[in-house]
């Protein structure tokens, strides 16, 4: 695509994956340092992404932890593609990056979602790697700064609907997730790709405590979808870095889909040969569908879906059926 940020000295690279010792040697200064607790089970287990009470408002930190790899700065901000545009405002950086769903980081006595990115600190996103398995023709354990580097990152501008209401308009920096199948090469017998999240109970205290839950967060989506031009991997938001609370280093984003398909913090991709269960969808399937198109007509069990509420401005508007993208993703489904 033209407006991919690609540099010069990195567009002959061959992508290989990663040699085991340098992974296996992945730096973990906090592993023992004890965050985990017991903590009770909470009222709600259910999935709850409330964003609309806007309390306190966060800083937004840096942490020295946030490296990825030498040079990663160079790529933000990334060129909007401007094929990804929207017909509304952006919402605010704070709202995005304070507010956040991730239920790993849900801490014992405080599993307000508001104080997710309290909870970050100790997880580690350096030289992260990505295993991929299953039904491919380039099985291996990949560095994502060789990824970023291979394939360039852009920004889309994307709408984002949680299945609880909320919506938002956010900048990703990323690349297409049809770029990593390509050169991933699924075999033809290849139906469905499945994405799973660090499971770290040492570093995320949600897991440690909430022991209920089928660890780690796994999310799935059949080929064609993955394959859709909207479809996206996100390594960065508001021309940055994705910060932990969003998923860092890298996540899905399905803009069309409810927000708990967007996957974040993968760390293994798997192609696979029929629908595999997929956190929600296998925990709760009567209010979670493995689908789980934003559909207007389609009322949750316990709610309507027919409006949505903006998380920055507090208007409330239509739900637009397919997040607004059925031009680009309707035929998946006809
Ligand atoms: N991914 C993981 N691993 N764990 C989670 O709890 N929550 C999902 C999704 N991805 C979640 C996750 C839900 S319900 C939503 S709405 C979005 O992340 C929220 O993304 P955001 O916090 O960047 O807005």
């Amino acid at each position: 695509m033209a407006n991919i940020h690609i540099p010069k000295a990195w567009e002959n690279k061959s992508l290989k994956p990663t040699g085991e010792e340098t992974y296996l040697n992945r730096r973990r200064l906090i592993k023992d340092l004890g965050i985990l607790s017991a903590g009770l089970l909470s009222g709600s287990a259910l999935l709850s992404c409330e964003k609309e009470e806007r309390q306190n408002p966060v800083t937004v930190i840096r942490e020295p932890n946030d490296f990825i790899f030498d040079g990663m700065e160079t790529f933000y901000p990334a060129t909007r593609n401007s094929d990804f545009s929207i017909d509304r405002p952006l919402s605010e950086e704070i709202d995005a990056t304070g507010y956040n769903n991730f239920y790993e980081f849900n801490a014992p006595g405080d599993p307000d979602i508001k104080a997710i990115h309290q909870y970050v600190d100790f997880f580690d996103t350096r030289d992260w790697t990505i295993e991929v398995s299953g039904l491919t023709e380039m099985p291996g354990t990949y560095h994502l700064g060789d990824l970023i580097q291979q394939f360039g990152v852009e920004e889309r501008l994307y709408r984002h609907r949680c299945v609880e209401t909320w919506a938002m308009a956010v900048p990703w920096t990323g690349f297409p997730m049809s770029t990593l199948i390509d050169f991933l090469q699924p075999k033809e017998t290849a139906t469905h790709i499945l994405m799973k999240t660090a499971n770290r109970p040492e570093e995320m205290p949600g897991i440690s405590y909430q022991t209920w839950w089928p660890w780690p967060y796994t999310e799935a989506l059949e080929l064609g979808e993955a394959r859709n031009e909207v479809t996206f991997i996100a390594t960065g938001l508001y021309g940055k870095p994705l910060l932990k609370q969003n998923g860092a280093p890298i996540r899905l984003v399905v803009p069309w889909k409810y927000g708990f398909k967007s996957i974040k913090s993968i760390v293994s991709i798997e192609f696979v040969n029929s629908q595999p269960a997929t956190f929600w969808n296998a925990t709760v399937p009567q209010e979670y569908g493995f689908v789980a198109n934003v559909d207007p007509g389609v009322p949750h069990p316990r709610w309507s879906q027919a409006s949505e509420t903006d998380i920055s401005t507090g208007e409330r508007r239509n739900t637009l059926k397919y997040n607004g993208y059925g031009e680009q993703v309707a035929h998946l489904y006809e």
